[in-house]
């Protein structure tokens, strides 16, 4: 835990935007800078199976780019069941966080992710490729798409810009649409 801090700030990116199942104390929408929300990170137990993975979210390092959230400040308790939710060997960093509501500022924050050391990282691949792996993984956690577009839904509402998630949302919904009149 953060040595000596009763609160902490939480930034979500993936499914933390849309479904915060833990008790928070305020939640601001924000964005941090040098890190770009990627499909990279395999599924296999929440939005796939071992042998049909999803892809899910994660933050890969970008100097240039922007990635829109949303903040919890929560007690350093609540990251307890979080830890063990994300027993998938997600990496903790710090990371600086900047408000977008129209109080704004900046404070110091807790970003869980992913990256190439992971078991389940698969990484990057052709859009057209990530999209059918989205709209065919299905995992305990239910269909990968509904991942994929709760989260586009989500980010639409918070007015922010995302090319490679509006992207895939859109490959994955034409795909729907053309299985359902062929
Ligand atoms: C997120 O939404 O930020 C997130 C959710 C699960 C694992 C890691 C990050």
């Amino acid at each position: 835990h953060f040595d000596g801090h009763d609160q902490i700030w939480l930034f979500g990116y993936g499914s933390l935007i849309w479904k915060a199942d833990f008790p928070y104390l305020e939640r601001r929408p924000a964005h941090i800078h040098g890190w770009s929300r990627r499909f990279w990170q395999g599924s296999h137990d929440h939005r796939g199976t071992p042998e049909a993975p999803g892809r899910v979210a994660t933050l890969v390092r970008d100097p240039a780019a922007l990635c829109h959230g949303m903040a919890y400040r929560i007690t350093p308790e609540v990251l307890a069941p979080l830890d063990v939710r994300e027993k998938n060997g997600y990496l903790r960093e710090v990371v600086s966080l900047c408000f977008d509501d129209a109080a704004g500022g900046r404070t110091e924050g807790l970003i869980y992710l992913a990256g190439e050391e992971n078991a389940a990282f698969l990484g990057d691949a052709p859009p057209d490729a990530i999209a059918e792996q989205i709209a065919r993984a299905h995992g305990p956690s239910g269909p990968n798409r509904d991942y994929l577009l709760n989260l586009a839904e989500a980010l639409r509402e918070l007015e922010v810009e995302d090319p490679h998630v509006f992207d895939l949302a859109r490959r994955v919904v034409d795909s729907i649409d053309e299985a359902a009149h062929p």
